[in-house]
């Protein structure tokens, strides 16, 4: 038995003023991800990647929970008695939208309004920034049934939070709030829930006035050079701009013209005008 929702209604979406606004939406399961939800969100990632009229993409979640982490019914239990071929699959359906998401061609940002435990910090750590409710609550609750946290949940609390608060929050299963997730680097910042949405529109809005090849070999690098090491990023963030180049040079020179010739912004205080690009 699966849920009654159709696959297709398992994630919403809208876009306004450049920003797509997608959400689980499976409100009535915390939206938990069961295989079907994991395959919707990939071919709405699909569909919204390359879409000239996005340029920054949000990820919430409909009623009071962001993600409650995997579904333990249709995700675990289900598939566990189909055999070793569907929990692979089910896995590489999830893991494979969290992958895309962590190299997504346009910036994203998560937007956390309430529950995110175990497997939705897979794509909590795949969106580059992270705003949350001060009252949402963060878990890695796997311990508490009796599971390691997986599906990359683990790999996420030691890449943002230091050696001992992730393996406090591993080992205790007790769940912190939004301004906690932000003291211990889950998150950027948490705001009261009704003032959420407008500091991730300015943020949105800030990101929307960047050059988009510079954000995209920006956010790479960032995640790329903390496996390297100094030398190794070095030579990297070479090729990487010159690449960049490649896509976008006019842009490069530009941004050094409205600066160095006609004096009209210092990129010090804020970003170039891309309007008056040639
Ligand atoms: N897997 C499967 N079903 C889930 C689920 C999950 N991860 N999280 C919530 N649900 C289902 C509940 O079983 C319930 O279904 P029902 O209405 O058919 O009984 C429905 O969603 C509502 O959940 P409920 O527990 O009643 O909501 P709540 O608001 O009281 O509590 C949570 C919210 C998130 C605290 C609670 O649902 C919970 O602990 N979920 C599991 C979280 C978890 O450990 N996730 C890690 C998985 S890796």
């Amino acid at each position: 038995m699966t849920s009654e929702r159709s696959e297709a209604d398992t994630v919403a979406y809208s876009v306004e003023n450049g920003i797509a606004w997608v959400k689980f939406n499976r409100p009535e399961k915390r939206n938990c991800m069961s295989p079907q939800l994991n395959r919707q969100m990939m071919r709405v990632l699909d569909e919204l990647e390359y879409d000239d009229s996005v340029g920054v993409l949000v990820l919430t979640g409909e009623g009071t929970a962001w993600s409650a982490g995997m579904d333990l019914k249709e995700y675990f239990r289900e598939n566990e008695a189909k055999g070793l071929g569907a929990v692979r699959q089910a896995q590489s359906e999830a893991y494979g939208w969290w992958r895309r998401l962590r190299w997504y061609q346009k910036p994203t940002i998560a937007m956390v309004n309430g529950w995110c435990f175990g497997g939705g910090y897979g794509p909590l750590h795949a969106c580059d920034l992270a705003f949350a409710a001060d009252d949402a609550q963060f878990g890695l609750s796997e311990i508490n049934w009796g599971i390691l946290p997986g599906g990359g949940a683990t790999k996420v609390a030691t890449n943002l939070m230091p050696m001992r608060k992730a393996m406090y929050h591993a080992m205790m299963g007790e769940n912190i709030d939004g301004t906690t997730a932000a003291e211990w680097g889950l998150i950027n910042e948490a705001h009261p829930a009704d003032a959420l949405r407008e500091r991730v529109t300015e943020v949105a809005n800030v990101l929307l006035e960047k050059n988009p090849v510079a954000l995209k070999a920006t956010k790479d690098a960032v995640r790329r050079v903390m496996e390297m090491t100094y030398d190794n990023a070095e030579d990297y963030l070479i090729r990487a701009q010159e690449a960049a180049n490649s896509f976008d040079n006019d842009g490069r020179k530009e941004g050094i013209k409205q600066f160095i010739d006609d004096k009209t912004y210092k990129p010090g205080l804020g970003s170039y005008d891309r309007t008056q690009q040639g």
